[in-house]
């Protein structure tokens, strides 16, 4: 769906349902993730782009102080949430900790109605949570007729998931969903907090599949990860999986066990991210597509995040064509992000599609 029908088709939605036109209507996209996964935790690199892909919110008063009712065109649904609760590990909790958590403080004893639609489908590693969270900052701020500062909207977003939905995430969603610009990489240190965009290879499409297996990260696999990164640094004396690098490869050797893969899943792919945003600048197709085909494998044989659908669909990408292709997000399913050269866009989707056809392009920039 066209962002200018997304738009409509929600702003219609708000007025069925409510019986007066928004206020305001607001999107925020989902991200494909290209090199960099699991790094932003561990104060790396990321190189995500923002994809057509939306979430958007029609907003406006409400008539019940105190709460405010949502409809979701997703789930053909409706609630109303009190402004000043608890999470109910509801997909409403991502507005509701929008609310209690921006920056703007919007009365919570005031009354709202919002309405919700979305191009971008969940469980699907691009982030569909992430631009929730940014549609409904920025629903609040127009709401509120504040403008908006998008590195800030980036961290309230990253707050609401882990201080109120309780999902220990990075930084690199939110910020590609509030910061990242059409067609461009997003080159971010997630350290630092220094981001540059970078222009996409001029013949070539990144093409974003869904393998049809859905992910959930809140069931406790995302988590473990991050505690086995932060017992790799508590066995390496450092603070961050950042503070080593590919010169420290033997001392992660001799850590043995499940410390030694993930640390060198992270010190080997924020090495891949800076050489993938030289070869982007370079217009160096071969050598990104090559980084993508080893960050698929150090994702499957030292994260341990993907899987065998997944696989399965990389190696078929790449039968098919690709330069490049990985598994992207979260993981443990999810969707795989490919690289083709422009002149085989048309056959390779027609090849994907036909062989596989629990699989569906979601994305081709
Ligand atoms: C999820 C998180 C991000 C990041 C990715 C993996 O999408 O929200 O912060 O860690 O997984 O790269």
């Amino acid at each position: 769906m066209s962002h200018d029908s997304l738009i409509q088709s929600v702003s219609d939605a708000y007025e069925a349902q409510f019986g007066t036109k928004p206020a305001h209507v607001t999107t925020a996209p989902g991200r494909v993730n290209l090199l960099g996964e699991h790094t932003d935790y561990n104060g790396g690199y990321v190189l995500p782009m923002p994809l057509t892909l939306e979430v958007c919110i029609a907003i406006g008063p409400g008539e019940k102080p105190g709460f405010a009712t949502l409809y979701s065109q997703s789930f053909d649904e409706i609630c109303d949430i009190a402004l000043k609760g608890s999470k109910s590990n509801h997909w409403s909790d991502f507005i509701l900790g929008s609310f209690q958590l921006s920056d703007h403080k919007p009365d919570l004893n005031a009354s709202y109605r919002l309405a919700i639609g979305s191009s971008l489908p969940m469980g699907a590693g691009i982030s569909s949570s992430a631009a929730l969270e940014v549609v409904s900052l920025r629903a609040i701020a127009a709401y509120l007729g504040v403008s908006v500062d998008p590195v800030a909207i980036a961290h309230t977003a990253r707050k609401v998931e882990n201080e109120f939905v309780g999902m220990p995430c990075g930084i690199m969603d939110q910020f590609a969903s509030s910061v990242g610009a059409e067609a461009m990489a997003l080159f971010l240190d997630a350290r630092s907090m220094e981001y540059e965009l970078a222009p996409l290879f001029p013949d070539h499409k990144i093409i974003t599949l869904h393998s049809g297996v859905t992910h959930k990260l809140t069931d406790g696999s995302y988590e473990q990860r991050v505690k086995e990164c932060a017992s790799a640094c508590a066995m390496l004396g450092i603070n961050q999986l950042r503070d080593v690098g590919m010169e420290d490869l033997d001392r992660i050797e001799a850590l043995g066990g499940v410390e030694t893969r993930r640390a060198r899943h992270i010190v080997t792919e924020n090495q891949r991210v800076l050489d993938g945003v030289a070869a982007l600048k370079a217009h160096d197709a071969d050598t990104f597509g090559r980084l993508m085909v080893e960050s698929h494998a150090s994702q499957r044989d030292d994260y341990a995040i993907t899987v065998a659908e997944t696989d399965a669909l990389v190696e078929a990408a790449l039968a098919a064509g690709a330069k490049g292709a990985r598994q992207t997000g979260g993981g443990f399913g999810g969707a795989i992000v490919a690289l083709v050269a422009d002149d085989q866009v048309d056959t390779w989707c027609e090849a994907m599609t036909r062989d596989h056809p629990e699989t569906r392009i979601l994305d081709v920039t």
